[in-house]
C-alpha cells in the first residue's frame, strides 16, 4: 500500500512498532546501534508488516537517560549518525511504505543544553525565565517538598544564580519552564524543523507533567506510600497533570495540524479514567493517549475484560483507542504471563479495536535480559536501587540470531544479550510456527479485514477463563474467543463459521462443521461468523 492512499488519518489502521535505535542494529561495530542499521533493517520492517516506525530519542545527548536528556534538539548524536543519515532513513522507510514517529521530549533538556548554559548564569540573562527556578526555602533548603521520579528533591541548588531549578527526572535533566511563550515557540520551531524533514508523527514524552503549580505548594503524602520506591511517597497533585498542561498539548496539536496527516501520540499518566481528558474537546489534543492497561492488568480473562471496559468507558466521543504491549519503560510482558500466552496477548492486542503498538523484541517474545549488577546502565535502578524498576533487561540489543551478540553488532554490545537459545528472529523466521510467524499474520489479517481495520467491537461476556468479543462491519462479524485457562474449553459460537487464525499453529484454519468449537488450553482463534 502506498503512504497516501492510507488518508490522513492513516494511524487509525496503523499498527505501530516501537525501536529504541541504541539496542536495535549496530552498522560500525561500536556496540551501540544507529540510524544506518534501522536502515539496513527496513526489509525485515516490511516483512513484518508494520505500517509505522517510532524511534526513541536521536538527538545530541550525554545519554543519560537512554537520550531523553536532550543537548541539542535539532542534531542527531553522532553516535546515531547525521542528518544525512537521518534523511536517508526517512526516505527509504517512506519507499517501503512505512511511516516514521520520533520522540518529542518538550518537557525537560539536558543540563548540557545551551539553553541551561545560559539561563543558569544569571537572573537577568534573556533565557533567565527558561527553566524552573526558585528561590530557596527559608531555611535554605528546597523551596518545597516536591520529588523527583529519580529519587531524592527535584530541586537543584545552583550557585550562580542564588536559587534551585526544578528537574521531574534525573538533576541534568532541568525542566522547562512551559509557562514562558519564548520556550513554547522555540519547541514549536524544533517540531517544525522535523516535520519538515519528512517526519510523519511525535510521541511527546511525559506530556501530562509539562506544567507545575506556579504558587509551589506541598504534594500531600501518598496513603498508599508503604512498600512503594521513595518518589512514590507523595501524591503528585501539584507537579502531574495539572490543568494548564493541557493548553500546551493543545498548543503542541496545532503546531502538527500545520502539516496535514502527521500524527500526536503521547504518554500520559495516571488512571484510565483520565485518559478521556488527553484527547482533548473543543480544541483537540492527542490523537492517540498511548493506554498501557493491559500491561498493567492482571491476566485473567475477567480481568481483563474489567481492564478492556474500564478503558472503553473513559474514550470521550469519536476518541480512537489505543493499545501498548510494551515499551522501553516497561517490563516485558512475556516474562510475566510466559510464552504461550504471549500468543494470546499478540491476537489480542491486533484484534482490538484501536491502534496497536508493540515494542521491539514484543514479536519474537523476547523477555527480560539479566543485567549483572557491574552492566546496568539505568539511571532510575541507581538512584532508586532495590525495587526492581531497573529498565535494562528492556533494553538490551536485539537478537537477532543466535550468536553470542545476536546479529546486532561486531563489537562489545552496550547492554549484554542473554545466553544462546533464547528467541530470535532468523529462528523464527524460518518457521511457519513461531509466534513472530503469527504476528505477521495477525497483522497481515488486521490491514486485509474491514471487521478488525474498523469495525465495532462488542462486549461477550467471559466465561470460565475465555475472553471473547466481536468485531462487527456491515453484515460482516469476527469472533475473537481466547482460552487463557490451560485447560480445554468449548465456546458456542453462535453460529458457523471459519478459523481465520488460530494461535496454535497446527490447528487448521477450518470450517466449524458445528456453532461449538473446541478451544484447547491456551489458544486463541479469528472465527469469521457467516453472515
Ligand atoms: C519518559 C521516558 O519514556 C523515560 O524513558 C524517561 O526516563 C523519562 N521520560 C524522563 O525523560
Amino acid at each position: 500500500m502506498t503512504l497516501n492512499a492510507m488518508g490522513d488519518e492513516w494511524w487509525r489502521t496503523a499498527t505501530i512498532y516501537e525501536v529504541a535505535p541504541i539496542s536495535f542494529q549496530d552498522s560500525n561495530g561500536d556496540g551501540k546501534g544507529d540510524l544506518r542499521g534501522v536502515l539496513s533493517r527496513i526489509d525485515y520492517l516490511k516483512w513484518l508488516g508494520i505500517d509505522a516506525v517510532w524511534l526513541t530519542p536521536i538527538y545530541q545527548s550525554p545519554f543519560r537517560d537512554l537520550g531523553y536528556d536532550i543537548a541539542d534538539y535539532c542534531a542527531v548524536d553522532p553516535v546515531f549518525g547525521n542528518l544525512d543519515d537521518f534523511d536517508r532513513l526517512v526516505a527509504a522507510l517512506h519507499e517501503a511504505g512505512i511511516r516514521l514517529i520520533l520522540d518529542f521530549v518538550p518537557n525537560h533538556t539536558s543540563s548540557d543544553h545551551a539553553w541551561f548554559f545560559e539561563s543558569m548564569r544569571s537572573r537577568d540573562n534573556p533565557k533567565a525565565d527558561w527553566y524552573i527556578w526558585a528561590d530557596a526555602a527559608d531555611n535554605g533548603g528546597p523551596p518545597n517538598n516536591w520529588l523527583s521520579r529519580f529519587g531524592g528533591s527535584a530541586w537543584e541548588w545552583c550557585e550562580a544564580r542564588g536559587q534551585y531549578y526544578y528537574h521531574s527526572f534525573l538533576v541534568e535533566q532541568p525542566d522547562l519552564n512551559w509557562r514562558n511563550p519564548q520556550v513554547r515557540a522555540a519547541l514549536a520551531d524544533v517540531m517544525r524543523f522535523w516535520l519538515d524533514r519528512g517526519v510523519d508523527g511525535l510521541r511527546v514524552d511525559a506530556s501530562a507533567v509539562l506544567i507545575k503549580d506556579h504558587l509551589l505548594r506541598d504534594n500531600p503524602p501518598n496513603p498508599e506510600a508503604k512498600g512503594k520506591p521513595p518518589p512514590q511517597r507523595d501524591t503528585p497533585v501539584f507537579t502531574d497533570d495539572r490543568p494548564e498542561t493541557m493548553h500546551c498539548i493543545e498548543f503542541i496539536r496545532e503546531v502538527i495540524d500545520e502539516y496535514p496527516g502527521r500524527l500526536l501520540c503521547g504518554e500520559v499518566q495516571g488512571k484510565t479514567d483520565r485518559i478521556g481528558h488527553f484527547y482533548g474537546n473543543e480544541r483537540p489534543r492527542l490523537h492517540l493517549p498511548l493506554n498501557f492497561a493491559l500491561l498493567d492488568s492482571a491476566w485473567d480473562a475477567l480481568s481483563l475484560q474489567a481492564t478492556i471496559d474500564a478503558y472503553r468507558n473513559a474514550l470521550p466521543k469519536g476518541a480512537w483507542p489505543v493499545w501498548v504491549i510494551g515499551g522501553h519503560d516497561k517490563q516485558r510482558v512475556a516474562s510475566k504471563i510466559g510464552q504461550r500466552q504471549m500468543r494470546l496477548l499478540a491476537m489480542l492486542l491486533l484484534t482490538l479495536k484501536g491502534t496497536p503498538f508493540f515494542y521491539m523484541g514484543d514479536e519474537i517474545g523476547r523477555e527480560r535480559v539479566p543485567i549483572p549488577p557491574d552492566r546496568v546502565r539505568d539511571p532510575f535502578e541507581k538512584l532508586v536501587p532495590g525495587y526492581g524498576l531497573c529498565r535494562d533487561p528492556e533494553r538490551a540489543p536485539m537478537r537477532w540470531d543466535d550468536s553470542p551478540k545476536g546479529g546486532f553488532t561486531t563489537g562489545e554490545p552496550w547492554l549484554p544479550l542473554e545466553h544462546d537459545g533464547t528467541p530470535n528472529v532468523a529462528q523464527q523466521r524460518g518457521d511457519r510456527d513461531t509466534i513472530l510467524q503469527l504476528f505477521r499474520q495477525l497483522i497481515a489479517l488486521r490491514r486485509a479485514h474491514p471487521c478488525l481495520q474498523y469495525g465495532e467491537q462488542e462486549a461477550i461476556p467471559s466465561r470460565h477463563d475465555v475472553l471473547a468479543f466481536r468485531r462487527v462491519a456491515g453484515d460482516r462479524k469476527v469472533l475473537i474467543v481466547l482460552n487463557l485457562s490451560n485447560e480445554p474449553r468449548k465456546w458456542d459460537c453462535r453460529g458457523h463459521g471459519r478459523i481465520l487464525i488460530a494461535t496454535n499453529p497446527d490447528r487448521r484454519t477450518e470450517r466449524l462443521e458445528k456453532p461449538t468449537v473446541l478451544l484447547r488450553g491456551g489458544e486463541g482463534l479469528i472465527i469469521e461468523i457467516d453472515a
